[in-house]
């Protein structure tokens, strides 16, 4: 399959269109105050839901073949967490961005996907340019962001309300024309 809206399989992972039954799952993951730490912290059931609803599920109708999809291991289907290819709150640019279940860290999942997903847009989407912004401290976010091949460009803010509490951020871009994976560290 070739589009998220579907299917978009990596190696080892796929991601799927979330949909209201994945309500307990992302929950779970949204609820551990590890994943939540440069997240603006842990999040309820109702602010889950809220995620799960404007940012995922309505968001789909609105800009396809982009959005927030469910990470899924492909060898057990078991839930891993989610990647994203969206806008940034707010903002015009497409960001790369992921959240993976605690025990699944360390395995290169996050980076995995996020490459898959970044050939996707400039290949399939057509994307001229794809960025991420993470945490300041968040440095195994950035290492994820330097091996898809993302280039740190300084730092920027955020007006829209859920980014602007975070203050300055960790800034990364990778324009199509450049882009090349694996990259050199
Ligand atoms: C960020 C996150 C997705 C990383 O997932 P992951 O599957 O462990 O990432 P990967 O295994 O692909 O890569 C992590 C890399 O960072 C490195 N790393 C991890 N912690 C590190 C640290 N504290 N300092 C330096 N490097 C670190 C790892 O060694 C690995 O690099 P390597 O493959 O060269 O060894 C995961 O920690 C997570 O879900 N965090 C909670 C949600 C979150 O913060 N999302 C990002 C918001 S911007």
């Amino acid at each position: 399959m070739t589009s998220p809206d579907d299917i978009l399989e990596s190696d080892r992972l796929y991601v799927r269109r979330f949909t209201p039954a994945d309500l307990d799952d992302l929950a779970a993951l949204l609820g551990d105050p590890d994943v939540g730490r440069f997240l603006g912290g842990a999040k309820d059931r109702t602010a889950v839901e809220s995620t799960l609803q404007n940012r995922a599920i309505a968001y789909y109708d609105q800009h396809p073949g982009l959005g927030m999809w469910a990470t899924i291991e492909r060898g057990s289907g078991r839930f891993l967490g989610f990647h994203v290819l969206n806008h940034i709150h707010g903002e015009p640019d497409i960001q790369v961005g992921y959240a993976l279940v605690r025990d699944a860290w360390g395995h290169g999942y996050a980076t995995e996907m996020a490459v898959r997903l970044m050939r996707y847009g400039f290949d399939v989407r057509g994307l001229t340019q794809i960025c991420a912004i993470t945490n300041l401290d968040h440095v195994a976010s950035q290492h994820v962001l330097l091996k898809a091949g993302l280039e740190r460009r300084g730092e920027r803010t955020f007006a829209h309300p859920i980014l602007a509490d975070q203050g300055p951020m960790a800034w990364f871009v990778a324009d199509r024309a450049t882009w090349q994976f694996p990259p050199r560290l």
